[in-house]
């Protein structure tokens, strides 16, 4: 099976490609590459599986692309809540309508397996109660409401030539060469190393469900292999129920990795988003899935890569490790236009 990965050299896609690869897929992978700047480590495994890459943007992709490929693995978008509140308008132009548009063309030249990575962030603020995929959506943000409209628009194409499936993950954590610092049991990790300190602004009781980068990997590579009946149309929240934590849970989870790491709670906050996500869907109706990663995993495996590649506080804070950094670099230094298209 060919598969067309878009945002490749994204967080998530750098360990996607050699992931699908070592599985006997394999990849020709899209991304324009506003985040090419970092790269946070090597290893032989991911020079071995580095996939042929086509450098273009989302919204420029046409047919002849796609054209010998199976399937497609769609991630290339804005991806989270503050860059798409940094500009809504371009993150309705790329995550809405690009992601749409790709989907119409994928059915035109007849692939019919089409895997999207959505969010939980589609539930929005919760009461801390469990929500599974019939739950009521409740997007807050740009980027939340985007993922909402291709769900929608998308579902819509599935018939007998079109298998769309949406993967509702959790927030992601653990090592990728493409890091991001942004995501907070990454980012508590990189304090903890820094620092020895986790100094929290509130007092971390809303819940948040996270999900091992490997176990979302997993998640794409069952969704593109399982029968069609199993997942044409189906929307999967991504993650195990046990990775639900308060926010305290979590610095708890992180600083135990990182000897010497002290903790500090701030007051109770005026944000109580929390909500709780079941992921009962996905282990009994996704053929092969089973998550099998903790956050504990997750940040002993980032602990490790820490003291491999002796990490300072300056690899931590550089722009292309966090995403609304370096767009607004790339736009302050008028590498990116308006309509984030390269100058
Ligand atoms: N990381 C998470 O916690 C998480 C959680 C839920 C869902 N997701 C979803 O998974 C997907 C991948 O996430 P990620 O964390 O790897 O994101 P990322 O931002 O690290 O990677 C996205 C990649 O897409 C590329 N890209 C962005 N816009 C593009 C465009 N217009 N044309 C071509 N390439 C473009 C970027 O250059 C980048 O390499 C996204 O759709 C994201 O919304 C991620």
């Amino acid at each position: 099976m060919k598969v067309f990965v878009t945002g490749v050299n994204g967080y998530i896609g750098a360990v996607l490609a050699p992931y699908l690869m070592e599985r006997g897929l394999t990849v020709l992978g899209l991304d324009t590459g506003y985040y090419r700047d970092g790269w946070l480590y090597s290893d032989n495994r991911l020079l071995a599986f580095s996939p042929q890459t086509i450098n273009k943007d989302l919204r420029a992709i046409t047919e002849k692309d796609l054209e010998g490929c199976d399937a497609v693995a769609h991630l290339a978008e804005l991806s989270n809540d503050p860059l798409g509140q940094n500009n809504p308008a371009v993150t309705h132009q790329i995550n809405h309508k690009g992601s749409v548009a790709l989907a119409q063309k994928a059915r035109a030249v007849g692939i019919k397996r089409f895997v999207y990575t959505s969010s939980c962030s589609v539930y929005g603020a919760g009461t801390g109660e469990f929500l599974d995929e019939t739950a009521k959506v409740n997007p807050q943000t740009a980027y939340a409401e985007c993922k909402v409209l291709v769900e929608q628009d998308v579902g819509k194409m599935a018939g007998a030539d079109f298998c769309p499936v949406f993967l509702r993950n959790a927030t992601a954590y653990g090592p990728s060469p493409r890091m991001r610092f942004d995501i907070v049991i990454n980012d508590l990790s990189a304090l903890a190393w820094t620092t020895k300190r986790i100094a929290m602004i509130s007092d971390g009781s809303p819940w948040r469900p996270v999900v091992h980068i490997e176990d979302i990997c997993e998640a794409i590579y069952r969704s593109l292999v399982a029968p069609e009946d199993a997942v044409r149309g189906k929307v999967f929240n991504v993650g195990r129920n046990s990775d639900n934590y308060r926010v305290r849970e979590i610095a708890e989870i992180v600083a135990a990795e990182f000897p010497g790491c002290e903790i500090s709670v701030g007051p109770p906050s005026a944000d109580n988003r929390s909500y709780r996500v079941s992921f009962d869907r996905i282990h009994n109706e996704l053929p092969g899935f089973a998550a099998r990663f903790t956050a504990k995993d997750g940040a002993r495996q980032l602990r490790e890569i820490f003291e491999r590649i002796q990490m300072t506080d300056e690899t931590f804070k550089f722009r292309a490790f966090t995403r609304l950094k370096q767009l607004k670099y790339l736009q302050a230094t008028n590498q990116i236009d308006g309509d984030f298209n390269w100058r």
